[in-house]
């Protein structure tokens, strides 16, 4: 059984589910397979309509979806009321979709030919997803998957499993098949052994993984040995560059959301702020400044965040404290660490003995060697260094491997091209923050933060269809491409006489 409980306040029970074994998962992968066919069979812009449906009943229970996410996984309202827009937004993309889900019509090189090019439903499709964006992340894949005529096998976290029960129920509502759309809850071990039996016997044909960079490197070589490319969304060390003629407090805004918003537990969160030397010393103090009167505590009440998902991502979070170095320097809050009554944050709302809570961290001072640099923190903790030139900066927002936010804050129309010709990230934002990525937007990364897989918008159609080709012959006679050539009457010497 798998128990989830409140972050805010870890004695209050949220929800006790059953937790699946590998063979349990297998038969519900089986299950799903075995419905795709006559789901596909269903026309799309009756998929469409299902979506549509769907999209109305998030809408409809915003509220009651909002509170649960900020109940179990404990982001500030605001923002939990934010990720259930991106659903509602995501259904309201795909439902028209249902009925483009275009193919092309394409001229032959051949008489009396026509070609053309069909989008085909993948097959059973397995997603595995993270506890930080317990809907919107999850609807990425599940709206696709399902408009384009796959069924969907999701694995939650285990740490929001009543936020996916509830989601799940709502596809339900709206009209998709309970053997089209299958939720089980497990943990990683079970899931990954599920993986790589259902790779095997074919009862999964494409796997959607939002999550570490390690499980995905292990998730992406299991697909791989199955000839599959997984649908890889994973961490990111997203550098925010801050040139000399940058609207400060602008970025500095930018800088608060994106560093600590959801306490820093976003794909998308802000890893170092890189200050342009001249304007250093005053934009970090503003900063640190900022970062120290931020209210944290109650995510029910007006904070900048509330807790961590779990006792899990907050010992990652006091790790990581460990890979602080003496020449750097530590702002942001009274203390580090888990704020408790003995450790005090100031202005703290709420009671922080109940729930995780963490003292927001700026690690200032750093440098391309330190391990803070290349680490992927997720959690309150910034880090923030200097730059001379943009090249620099170039070089040191990329210099870790990382790729998947970026963001620049300038006046200059040439800073802003040089920089996004040279970040490596597949997000970049001008004069806005990392985080925040629209739901029709190719959402991904490259490098180590995904094989350059996308979700959102039209493009994750690629990942959820293949394009089938059909020629179709109707001269009553074999014409062989590339052989049977129409020939063209030319001179090839031609030459103005004028
Ligand atoms: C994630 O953290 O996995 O851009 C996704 C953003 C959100 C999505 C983040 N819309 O921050």
């Amino acid at each position: 059984m798998f128990t989830s409980t409140n972050p805010s306040d870890i004695k209050e029970v949220i929800a006790t589910v059953p937790e699946a074994s590998a063979s349990e998962i297998l038969t519900v992968l089986r299950t799903a397979k075995t419905a795709q066919k006559s789901w596909a069979k269903l026309p799309a812009p009756t998929r469409g309509r299902i979506i549509a449906n769907v999209g109305r009943l998030v809408e409809g229970n915003k509220e009651a979806l909002a509170k649960l996410i900020t109940k179990e996984m404990g982001k500030v309202y605001s923002e939990a009321l934010g990720e259930v827009q991106e659903v509602v937004d995501t259904c309201d993309f795909f439902l028209g979709e249902g009925r483009r889900l275009y193919g092309q019509t394409v001229p032959s090189e051949m008489q009396n030919k026509n070609l053309f090019t069909f989008r085909m439903p993948v097959g059973n499709v397995f997603i595995i997803t993270a506890g930080n964006f317990p809907t919107a992340v999850p609807s990425w894949y599940i709206v696709p998957a399902l408009l384009a005529g796959n069924t969907v096998v999701w694995k939650p976290s285990e740490f929001t499993p009543a936020v996916a029960n509830a989601l799940t129920s709502i596809f339900h509502a709206g009209g998709v098949p309970k053997d089209v759309l299958m939720t089980v809850v497990a943990d990683g071990v079970q899931t990954f052994a599920a993986l790589e039996s259902g790779l095997k016997e074919g009862a999964i044909n494409k796997v959607g993984f939002t999550g570490s960079t390690a499980v995905g490197k292990k998730i992406g070589a299991k697909a791989g040995e199955y000839i599959q490319s997984a649908c890889l969304e994973l961490g990111g060390k997203n550098p925010m560059v801050v040139m000399e003629d940058a609207n400060i407090d602008l970025a500095l805004d930018g800088a608060l959301f994106a560093g600590f918003g959801t306490a820093g537990q976003r794909c998308t969160s802000l890893g170092t702020l890189w200050i342009h030397e001249s304007i250093y010393d005053a934009v970090l103090a503003k900063f640190a400044a900022l970062v120290e009167n931020a209210a944290v505590g109650d995510p029910f009440k007006d904070v900048l965040f509330g807790p961590m998902i779990s006792q899990k991502y907050l010992d990652n979070h006091l790790d990581h404290l460990k890979m602080i170095r003496s020449h750097h320097k530590v702002l942001g809050s009274s203390a580090t660490g888990r704020i408790t009554a003995a450790n005090p944050r100031k202005g703290f709302i709420g009671d922080p003995e109940k729930g995780i809570f963490a003292h927001p961290v700026i690690v200032a001072g750093i440098k391309k060697d330190d391990e803070l640099y290349s680490t992927e923190t997720f959690g309150p903790l910034v880090t923030v260094g200097k730059f001379s030139t943009l090249d620099e900066a170039i070089d040191l927002a990329n210099g870790h491997g990382y790729g998947l936010s970026s963001a620049i804050y300038t006046k200059d129309p040439q800073n802003v091209w040089r920089f996004r010709e040279g970040i490596s990230a597949g997000l970049v934002s001008i004069n806005n923050s990392t985080s925040g990525a629209e739901a029709h937007l190719p959402f991904g990364g490259n490098g180590l933060s995904g094989n350059g897989s996308r979700q959102s918008g039209i493009w994750v159609l690629d990942q959820f269809t293949r394009w089938q080709s059909m020629n179709w012959d109707w001269s009553n006679k074999l014409q062989k491409a590339q052989m049977d050539l129409i020939e063209i009457k030319h001179d090839p010497n031609f030459l103005l006489d004028i």
